[in-house]
């Protein structure tokens, strides 16, 4: 059995995959490793982001490890045949539905953040962003021309008790684990799903997770808290589409993206699926300065919650806060170091 399929994909995937290429092969040699086409050179290959083979692979798999996907070459696809349908696809495919995307703030990082270090200094919260349901799945979704001229748009935004009730027992039962608290954001003052994601979370909370703390939220109002107040958080729970707006501020919090890593998880005993949650930044892709610190960061979470093997994913956690503290930056972080060479100094760390 393949224990991690990487999905390098687009733009700068490739790069900072490349790092943790060379991560596993010095702290984990043993680790069975495959690679699958995906995305937009998946596209360009065998025209489709997604095939029927990685799809199988990933599913086979006990970990996937993707790098980004997208870019302006692939802008006019047809709209399934887009890079981010794949990666929609593969998400669904692999039924995988609570995201995890901890936004953590690196002690010597604090002044890369654009908010004061006083507001940013240890923090430390996780978001888990529900993702295989919402907006981003919902029908019917079109668009269609209207008899009078002008044209109409449609998504739908839809949940069930059973999407929302599992992905809330993943966020109380991190929190046990953490702070104990958790923070839960919809929209129920104008949403129909708010409305029933509250109670659900209510409900769900009283009958087994009485002993963490549960925190309701407007979804805007939590933009705003985030950024005046962000350590009053430690598990924000959240639908698909608030998760991703939320999930993109939280990380410019901690001085950015190139950090930042994901996990995405199943019913127990699935694959897990990997991301850093940066994208394919095709404006810095081929020049090879990208930060591979979010992919080796995912890499990390996929030892720890897939691959069974938390002792090299504290060796590898702490090897990143080392080489962080000796000085080593890429440019997104105020540095000069180019993407191998701060692949480099982890491999140093280690
Ligand atoms: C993310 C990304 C994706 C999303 C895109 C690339 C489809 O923004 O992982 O946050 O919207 O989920
Ligand atoms: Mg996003």
């Amino acid at each position: 059995m393949t224990d991690l399929i990487l999905l390098p994909g687009d733009g700068i995937g490739p790069e900072v995959l490349a790092e943790v290429k060379k991560v596993a092969a010095r702290l984990t040699p043993d680790l069975a490793l495959d690679e699958h086409p995906f995305g937009g050179t998946s596209f360009d290959q065998l025209g489709t982001p997604l095939s029927d083979r990685t799809l199988a692979a990933a599913r086979a798999a006990r970990a996937v490890l993707m790098g980004a996907v997208g870019g302006p070459k692939w802008a006019s696809a047809p709209r399934d045949k887009r890079p981010e349908a794949g990666l929609l696809a593969l998400r669904a495919g692999m039924g995988v539905f609570a995201n995890i995307r901890p936004a953590l703030c690196f002690q010597p990082l604090a002044d890369a953040s654009t908010l004061k270090r006083e507001v940013v200094e240890g923090l430390d919260i996780v978001i888990v962003r529900e993702l295989t349901g919402g907006v981003y799945f919902g029908q019917p979704r079109f668009i269609e021309d209207l008899p009078g001229g002008g044209r109409r748009g449609v998504d739908t935004q839809v949940y069930t008790t059973a999407e929302i009730e599992r992905v809330a027992r993943v966020a109380f039962d991190l929190a046990r684990g953490r702070r104990n608290k958790v923070t839960s954001c919809e929209k129920s003052n104008v949403m129909e799903t708010g409305l029933l994601w509250r109670e659900v979370v209510t409900d769900l909370h009283s009958r087994e997770f009485a002993d963490v703390t549960l925190e309701h939220m407007l979804a805007d109002n939590a933009a705003m808290q985030l950024v005046k107040n962000p350590r009053q958080f430690d598990i924000i729970l959240t639908d698909n589409l608030f998760g991703d707006v939320l999930s993109d501020e939280a990380a410019q919090l901690t001085g950015g993206l190139g950090l930042l890593p994901s996990a995405a998880l199943g019913e127990p005993g699935g694959p897990g699926l990997y991301e850093p949650i940066h994208g394919s930044a095709p404006d810095i892709a081929g020049r090879g300065i990208a930060n591979p610190l979010a992919a080796i960061l995912s890499f990390e979470m996929a030892l720890r919650w897939s691959l069974g093997r938390p002792e090299a994913a504290d060796r590898l956690f702490a090897a990143v806060g080392a080489a962080l503290d000796s000085g080593a930056r890429t440019p997104d972080i105020g540095g000069a170091l180019s993407t191998a060479d701060m692949g480099a100094a982890v491999l140093a760390q280690l």
